[in-house]
């Protein structure tokens, strides 16, 4: 198809789709701002494609002193002067225009870059252009539809005409226009041809030979020019960029020497720290052997004191209430809410004691030989881990009514690695005469448990039955201590109503404290003495041997006769 059928085409598609109001509104803001002070000048304006339908640019550019010529390739309305050729527009001298407006025509020329030659050609240097073509729309096919453009687009093609941007944009989005306007979405191209534009070739040259200039060594290199002043601008920033790295490698080398400085420091202040710890060794050692070691040692003996256990140093009161024994943090509490709701974690247990039992085990660590442990009642694992504290035993073995593990004590025994020592047992009822032998005839077979403490149920019957059962499993001068048996007698509504939920219909532990005196009284070999205290009882075991079979103290505490009932 030719360029001249194409135009012809531009035509009928102008006469369809008509002057829109956003186009006219573009037009009139670029004469306002360009062309607002130049109305004394004599100025000449050609409106390309400028055939009338619905409208067209003339009204905007009526001025006493300005020639406004409609420029189109069929003589109709609005048009002054009719081309021949839309490609070379032999009609129209160069440099003879100082304004050449467009609008909806540049997306139906397939080879609009050689309009935009012609347009170049025809402006006066330091005459200006305006061209309006849709970014957006429908395709409307007269019988072409060509393009759409982008800012990007019409810089590209004002700069092969080698005019001058001086605006390119889009109306992106939708404006107040009721005619139908924001379909095209138009894009707007403002250029102004140099004045000293030597680059432009005079009327007389054919257009092949122009067309020739723009492929040639000098129009191609005019074209690159930019592209280099481009490539320029862009190492011009990555330059910048290289400096800013530098800067900041600069700045990071010399953290880095400082840091190198400081680690230095640290190392002398290291070796003085070794050779200050090597002196103090030798002090150590000079003392070790010196009389006032000797006779601390001796001391230590005399008082029977094991040295070795150690932990009253690293043994650590915040107050009443929180104990730390090495790395170990107990939190201690005898409200019976909190023991039910509370739990321990690894490092931090729940410890159903006062202070003062806490002391007494203590104590008990510095004047017995303490390796097994027997304990009832394990709740939250505080005691089994206090005792695993301050004891250091061989093994600790411990039974719980409740068949689910504390974590805490699972993740304390993994931690230190104590799998072989501290031995719980979950689900395990002290009264079970059947699961108590097992876990006391394996983890005991030598019965030879150094210490049983039962902190367990705290009722009568159960309690003597786990003596009855643990008891034989004590060596000969092992203590058992049975806890909190005073509760029937402490005072408060809670302990004295006889109606406190656990605690209703129970019989109170003294009665164990009696039938335990009355043994001791009896059987002398059996219990060799008993301490009374407010919230423990503590047997020591007698040196004589337990009948072979069950044991049960009933059966050997001597009473005239009479049977002795749970009378409290
Ligand atoms: C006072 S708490 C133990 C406190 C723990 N010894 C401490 O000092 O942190 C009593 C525990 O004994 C358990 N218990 C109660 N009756 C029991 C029974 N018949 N046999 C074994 N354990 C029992 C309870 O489940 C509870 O965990």
């Amino acid at each position: 198809m030719s360029g001249w059928s194409i135009v012809i085409e531009i035509q009928v598609e102008l006469s369809r789709e008509n002057m829109h109001k956003s186009s006219l509104d573009k037009m009139q803001a670029f004469k306002d701002k360009y062309f607002h002070e130049r109305h004394s000048e004599h100025l000449v304006i050609f409106d390309l494609g400028s055939q009338s339908i619905g409208g067209s640019y003339r009204q905007i550019f009526e001025s006493p002193n300005w020639k406004y010529i409609g420029v189109d390739v069929e003589a109709a309305e609005n048009v002054d002067i009719v081309i021949n050729n839309p490609y070379e527009w032999e009609e129209i001298q160069s440099d003879s225009v100082d304004i050449l407006i467009s609008g909806q025509t540049l997306e139906h020329i397939e080879y609009f870059w050689l309009t935009m030659l012609e347009i170049a050609r025809v402006l006066k240097p330091g005459g200006m252009c305006c061209l309006v073509a849709p970014s957006s729309g429908y395709e409307h096919r007269y019988p072409v539809d060509c393009w759409r453009f982008y800012p990007d687009g019409m810089r590209a093609a004002s700069q092969f005409a080698k005019l001058e941007v001086v605006d390119a944009f889009t109306q992106w989005e939708d404006q107040d226009y009721a005619d139908g306007s924001n379909v095209w979405h138009d894009s707007v191209l403002i250029a102004s041809k140099p004045i000293d534009s030597e680059a432009f070739v005079i009327e007389s040259q054919p257009l092949s030979e122009r067309r020739l200039e723009i492929l040639s060594d000098k129009g191609q290199t005019n074209l690159y020019r930019l592209q280099v002043q481009r490539t320029q601008q862009d190492l011009a920033d990555m330059q910048t960029k290289v400096y800013q790295a530098e800067y900041y490698t600069r700045q990071a080398q010399s953290e880095l020497d400082n840091t190198k400085i400081e680690l230095d420091n640290t190392k002398i202040e290291l070796d003085n720290t070794k050779i200050e710890l090597q002196k103090n060794s030798q002090v150590v050692e000079e003392m070790k052997s010196s009389r006032f070691w000797m006779l601390r040692n001796a001391w230590f003996k005399v008082k029977n004191v094991n040295s070795d256990i150690g932990i009253s140093s690293n043994l650590y009161w915040k107050d009443d209430l929180h104990l730390t024994i090495n790395d170990v943090s107990f939190n201690l509490s005898c409200d019976t809410k909190e023991l039910q709701t509370n739990t321990s974690s690894k490092d931090s247990f729940l410890l159903g004691k006062p202070r003062h039992l806490v002391e007494k085990a203590v104590a008990i660590s510095h004047k017995e030989k303490i390796k097994k442990i027997f304990e009832m009642g394990i709740l939250q694992g505080g005691s089994v881990v206090l005792y695993d504290q301050i004891f250091q035993p061989q093994v600790i073995a411990a039974i719980e009514y409740s068949a689910e593990p504390v974590n805490a004590l699972t993740e304390y025994i993994a931690k230190y690695n104590k799998g072989s020592v501290v031995k719980p047992y979950y689900g395990v009822n002290q009264a079970d005469r059947s699961d108590m032998g097992k876990i006391l005839s394996s983890e005991f077979p030598r019965k030879d448990i150094d210490l049983i403490i039962d902190d367990a149920s705290h009722f009568y019957k159960e309690t003597k039955e786990a003596f009855n059962i643990s008891f034989p499993y004590l060596r000969k001068g092992g203590l058992y201590i049975i806890e909190d048996w005073a509760w029937a007698h402490w005072s408060g509504d809670y302990w004295q109503n006889g109606q406190t939920p656990g605690l209703a219909g129970k019989d109170a532990m003294s009665n164990l404290l009696i039938e335990l005196f009355m043994l001791a009284a009896s059987r002398p070999d059996f219990i060799s003495d008993i301490l009374v205290e407010h919230s423990t009882i503590t047997v020591r075991k007698g040196t004589g041997d337990l009948p072979m079979g069950d044991f049960d103290i009933s059966e050997h505490y001597l009473l005239r006769g009479k049977e002795f009932g749970a009378w409290l």
